[in-house]
């Protein structure tokens, strides 16, 4: 049985089932919710419970137990209705001061392809330094992967996930009856939650550090094809797009992925994709 703990700051839609598929896996696991309530949840499915609160300065109960394993997931989210971006570089921030007073020695970082500009073809993971979008939250993001991986005490892994889909954010709703939007030629990057915790899941058994990798499925269907296809599959109304003259687009490439971990998506294309929590 693996012996070393993980901490996952943030049990949500993503860490839940994360700290769940690692318990399974024999690893104990320590998680953190910012809600009281969540907290026998998390503690009934095995995971030792932890309420704590990045605002921007980490606070709570027994910070030093959930900083003593050997392994983080951070995975804070970057909330889009953020008014300072720069609310999240001081989150994480706050973060690494406990990580130096700590054991933790790995972290891993759910990051984001927001990193890249929306007009870049080939998305490749070192494109990110010579092509970075203008942006003030792409700054910070990259920023905070910075900060992470050139830190001497310990290692970093980054995962730039793409958008995520699956039980409870089902594709078929994400745009259903909208009208007038604009980007129908737009490929999308998409994962599927089943993907997003098999890829943390492998970095961690094959102890993967000091890595950057993008997280997206292979398939990048237009937002016109998938959005109306996932309506139509759900009983939804359709969204409708305006007609736009052709431009480049941003296509988050995940070679690295799966050559460096040998990684097979369960959910290769968000277009055939047709689950019970679509
Ligand atoms: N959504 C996307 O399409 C997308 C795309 C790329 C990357 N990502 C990244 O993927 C990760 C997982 O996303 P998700 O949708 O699973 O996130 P989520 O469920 O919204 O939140 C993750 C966890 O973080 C906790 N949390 C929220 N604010 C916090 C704070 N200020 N301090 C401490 N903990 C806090 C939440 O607490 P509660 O348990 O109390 O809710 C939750 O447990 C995030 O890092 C996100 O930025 C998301």
């Amino acid at each position: 049985m693996p012996a070393r703990a993980i901490s996952i700051l943030g049990c949500g839609w993503l860490g839940l089932p994360l700290a769940k598929h690692l318990l399974a896996l024999g690893y104990p696991v320590l998680g953190s919710t910012t809600s009281a309530e969540k907290i026998p949840v998390i503690e009934n499915c095995g995971i030792r419970p932890f309420l704590l609160e990045a605002a921007p300065r980490l606070k709570g109960e027994e910070l030093s137990a959930f900083f003593n394993s050997s392994l983080l997931f951070l995975n804070i989210p970057f909330e889009r209705q953020l008014e300072d971006p720069a609310f999240y570089k001081k989150q994480v921030v706050s973060v690494i001061e406990h990580i130096h007073q700590g054991r933790v020695e790995f972290v891993i970082f759910a990051g984001s392809t927001t990193v890249y500009p929306e007009t870049l073809e080939n998305a490749v993971e070192e494109a990110a330094l010579h092509h970075p979008a203008g942006n003030a939250r792409a700054r910070v993001l990259l920023e905070v992967e910075q900060l992470l991986l050139s830190d001497p005490k310990f290692k970093t892994t980054v995962v730039r996930f793409g958008g995520l889909y699956g039980p409870g954010r089902p594709i078929g709703r994400f745009l259903a009856g909208k009208k007038g939007l604009s980007g129908g030629d737009r490929p999308v990057n998409l994962i599927h939650q089943q993907d997003c915790v098999r890829v943390v899941s492998e970095i961690i058994g094959h102890d993967v550090r000091g890595e950057i990798f993008n997280a997206v499925g292979d398939g990048h269907p237009t937002r016109k094809a998938l959005y109306t296809a996932a309506a139509k599959r759900a009983g939804l109304e359709p969204p409708e797009f305006v007609r736009e003259p052709r431009r480049p687009c941003k296509v988050v490439r995940n070679d690295k992925l799966k050559k460096r971990l040998d990684f097979v998506f369960w959910h290769p294309d968000p277009l055939n994709f047709s689950g019970p929590h679509e």
